[in-house]
């Protein structure tokens, strides 16, 4: 029997509730992997387990939805993979904050030469988030302009290069002078300091009064009403995150005066569906080759130091993205 080392959260809470335990690993069923993990992505979506926001993991429960690592064991009905592959995956079946885990082989994405360990384990969520957003959920063209909040971080930056390079004129929101840097970087035709301006008046201004044609919202509660106003007539809210609080119930008549449209996607019924899965993830590593993608080196934190990691994580000062490594 295989023992894993991992982060069992046994009740919700603050970073504290992130401990170490031995766990054991069965041999993998017909259609299951087994994976020894290299790099553990570290996500909002993991605060909002730990915190209770989120009670999608049942208790005690392993945490985690990314991570890279190499195959150990194939299961008797899985044809696709060897042993040694490198893979990583995304998924809503928890269990990444671990050194050894079992994974649905539909899930394991094999992944190219070139992509190193610690870049398979953070770029994958951020990275299908950002594929779904611009080519899935609303297809950004060329001459779109488009505002994308947080524009500076993890999901936002590369929202903001992959607009920017399907031609759009992006406009971003930033928390800070640094960020804005950062999002003028990214490919950020305008930038707008949300804490100090109002990006309601500045995106009228920017925009001649026209609005935009899409708002790509990850910060819901502060914005999501703002980021309504500044559609353009049929405009597109794409509300894909809380990173300030839950939005709050609003009447779907105001809709109307701009024949707006709403979605709130989640990624997991995107990467859930294999050819799906299969024709994202190549478009994500095609423009990671070519270099339309930059994605930062990431900090790493061994496994055992989740928790200090998870305070990383929500301060709201954080500009690179974070891993845990199971063998430090
Ligand atoms: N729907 C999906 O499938 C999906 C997939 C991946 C991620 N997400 C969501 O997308 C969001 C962004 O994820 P990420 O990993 O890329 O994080 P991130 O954008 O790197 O970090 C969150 C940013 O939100 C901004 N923010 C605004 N108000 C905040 C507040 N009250 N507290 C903390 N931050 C605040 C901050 O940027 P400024 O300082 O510039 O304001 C902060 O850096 C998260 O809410 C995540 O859950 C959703």
């Amino acid at each position: 029997m295989q023992v894993a080392v991992a982060i069992v959260l046994r009740e919700t809470g603050g970073a504290g509730v992130l401990r170490q335990e031995n766990v054991e690993v069965g041999r993998p069923g017909p259609e299951e992997l087994r994976i020894r993990q290299t790099a553990i992505g570290i996500n909002f979506h993991d605060a909002y387990v730990r915190s209770g926001l989120y009670r999608t993991l049942a208790l005690p429960g392993i945490p985690g939805i990314e991570a890279a690592g190499v195959i150990e064991e194939i299961g008797s009905g899985v044809a696709g993979f060897s042993i040694g592959d490198r893979i990583a995956y995304v998924t809503a079946q928890y269990g990444a904050y671990a050194s050894h885990r079992l994974l649905p082989a539909q899930l394991a994405v094999r992944l190219p030469s070139w992509m190193d360990d610690d870049m398979a384990a953070t770029v994958p969520l951020k990275g299908l988030t950002a594929e779904m957003l611009v080519r899935q959920v609303h297809r950004v063209r060329p001459g779109d302009v488009i505002l994308v909040h947080a524009a500076a971080g993890g999901v936002g930056r590369l929202v903001c290069q992959w607009a920017s390079h399907l031609g759009a004129t992006v406009i971003g929101t930033v928390g800070s002078p640094a960020k804005a840097e950062l999002a003028h970087a990214a490919g950020c035709a305008h930038t707008i300091l949300y804490r100090q301006e109002s990006f309601v008046e500045r995106v009228r201004e920017i925009t001649g009064g026209q609005g935009v044609n899409a708002a790509y919202d990850s910060v819901g509660k502060d914005t999501f009403l703002g980021s309504l106003e500044c559609l353009a007539v049929r405009g597109h809210l794409v509300n894909f995150g809380q990173s300030s609080g839950s939005v709050e119930p609003f009447q779907v008549s105001r809709l109307a005066p701009k024949s707006g449209s709403l979605t709130r996607p989640g990624i997991f019924h995107y990467v859930g569906q294999r050819a799906l899965l299969e024709e994202m993830a190549a478009a994500l590593f095609d423009v990671l080759a070519a270099g339309v993608l930059h994605v930062q080196a990431a900090r790493p934190f061994p496994l055992v130091a989740a928790a200090q990691a998870h305070e990383v994580l929500e301060s709201r000062e954080r500009m690179t993205p974070l891993l845990l490594k199971p063998q430090e």
